[in-house]
């Protein structure tokens, strides 16, 4: 995942103490904004003597926090919220003094009692002279911190402010970003499905009778959009074709909306190729040859309507050639003998896997929440019977199953 995809909407709690590094927080604030992070800024007294409040509030666009007595801070967001209102809390400058009481559990400040509050981790960048940085005390407090978690990154070597050469640079902004978003990548999901194609379609099809009329299905669309989603969050590239549904767009999906059934086909073979196809859309079996005009009550008696049929959207991806997705899946719904009639399904249309629930009156499924599902695989010879969950945990068991698939 890109450093952008990391760093996009994570809320960072940024403690800049006393050090002439200090400078560098304001680039590292500019580079956090860049990337969409939210910044939120601790200024201790010793970092004010080199930056100012009102720089380090102007680049961070936020109100800056210094007093742990200001009764207006204190009202407005104590420092307990402060210190857990963050995805991260990263300290830099860290300062001899302040990883030191950071190490003896010491909370005499704003920036303190907020580290020592924190539920959060705390990635710190010190700065220092040389000396300081290698005397045991420092040496035995940065031990100690990173025993307990704290993540480090620096410092770097080099010619320092003090005149002194060695280590005790506090790194540049931009490693600081990039150990920042290391930490975000630790804790991302695994992305198994990184670098594959998906399509799913969900939803009914509309198959108009005439201009204003049609015939629709109660499908929902809410197993198929929870597939785009769940495939989305293991990190396929995901298309959904939709029929008309109530449902929000996915996160992380590609959404194309269609209405009939031959729509839905031509946005399916335009999306490929693909590398795993889910077909759960309730797709209508029939369409009208549809009026041109309104078909009109007067003139003797109902309308006589001409069915055609539609095509078979999974059964035509399912099709052997050069475009056939590795894997496609299928559902069905049954009312009756379930497994039987679904491997039929699954060997009539030509997929892989078919993803077979049981949608007798009085199920539930049709629109609710929760679907008792079956998983038949070769040639429908292979079974595995799911609890019954909510469509939501149905979706992202399929996905793990069809991660499991590519990566074994
Ligand atoms: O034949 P039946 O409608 O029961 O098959 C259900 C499966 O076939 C579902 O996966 C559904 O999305 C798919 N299907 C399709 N196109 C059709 C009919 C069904 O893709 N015209």
């Amino acid at each position: 995942m890109s450093d952008l995809a990391l760093l996009d909407g994570k809320r960072i709690l940024l403690i800049i103490s006393g050090g002439i590094a200090a400078y560098k927080s304001l680039e590292l604030i500019r580079r956090l904004k860049e990337r969409g992070c939210r910044v939120r800024c601790v200024l201790t007294a010793g970092g004010s003597k080199f930056v100012t409040p009102l720089s380090v509030s102007a680049l961070s666009e936020e109100k800056v926090f210094t007093d742990l007595w200001s009764l207006t801070d204190e009202a407005e967001m104590g420092h307990i919220r402060l210190s857990r209102e963050a995805d991260l809390v990263v300290v830099a400058p860290a300062s001899a003094d302040i990883l030191a009481k950071m190490a003896a559990g010491l909370a005499d400040d704003l920036a303190t009692t907020a580290l020592l509050a924190t539920d959060k981790a705390v990635l710190v960048a010190p700065a220092m002279n040389v000396m300081m940085w290698v005397h045991p005390a420092t040496r035995a407090n940065v031990t100690t911190l990173e025993a307990r978690g704290v993540r480090r990154v620096g410092p770097d070597s080099g010619d320092m402010a003090c005149g002194e050469v060695g280590a005790g640079r506090m790194s540049e902004p931009m490693a600081i970003v990039a150990a920042i978003a290391a930490f975000f990548a630790e804790q991302a999901p695994p992305r198994p499905l990184a670098g594959l194609h998906a399509l799913v379609t969900s939803g009914p099809t509309h198959e108009p009778i005439d201009p204003v009329r049609y015939i629709a299905n109660r499908s929902s669309g809410k197993q198929g959009h929870a597939v785009a989603a769940a495939l989305a969050r293991l990190g396929a590239r995901v298309t959904l074709v939709s029929g008309p549904t109530h449902e929000p767009d996915p996160a992380g999906a590609a959404v194309l909306r269609v209405e009939t059934a031959r729509e839905m086909l031509a946005a399916c073979e335009a999306a490929l190729p693909a590398d795993v196809a889910v077909c759960a859309a309730a797709v209508a079996d029939w369409r009208f040859e549809a009026a041109g005009q309104k078909l009109k009550k007067e003139g003797g008696g109902p309308p006589r309507l001409v069915l055609a049929e539609n095509p078979d959207i999974l059964a035509t991806l399912s099709r052997p050639g050069p475009v056939r997705p590795r894997l496609v899946v299928g559902f069905a719904a049954e009312t009756e003998r379930v497994l039987e009639h679904a491997g039929a399904k699954l060997r009539r249309k030509g997929c892989d896997w078919i993803l077979a629930n049981d949608v007798s009156p009085g199920s539930g499924v049709f629109g609710g929440d929760s679907n008792a599902v079956h998983l038949l695989t070769r040639d429908g010879n292979d079974v595995e019977s799911w609890p019954r969950a909510g469509k939501d945990e149905v979706a992202a068991r399929l996905a793990e199953r069809i991660a499991l698939h590519f990566t074994t």
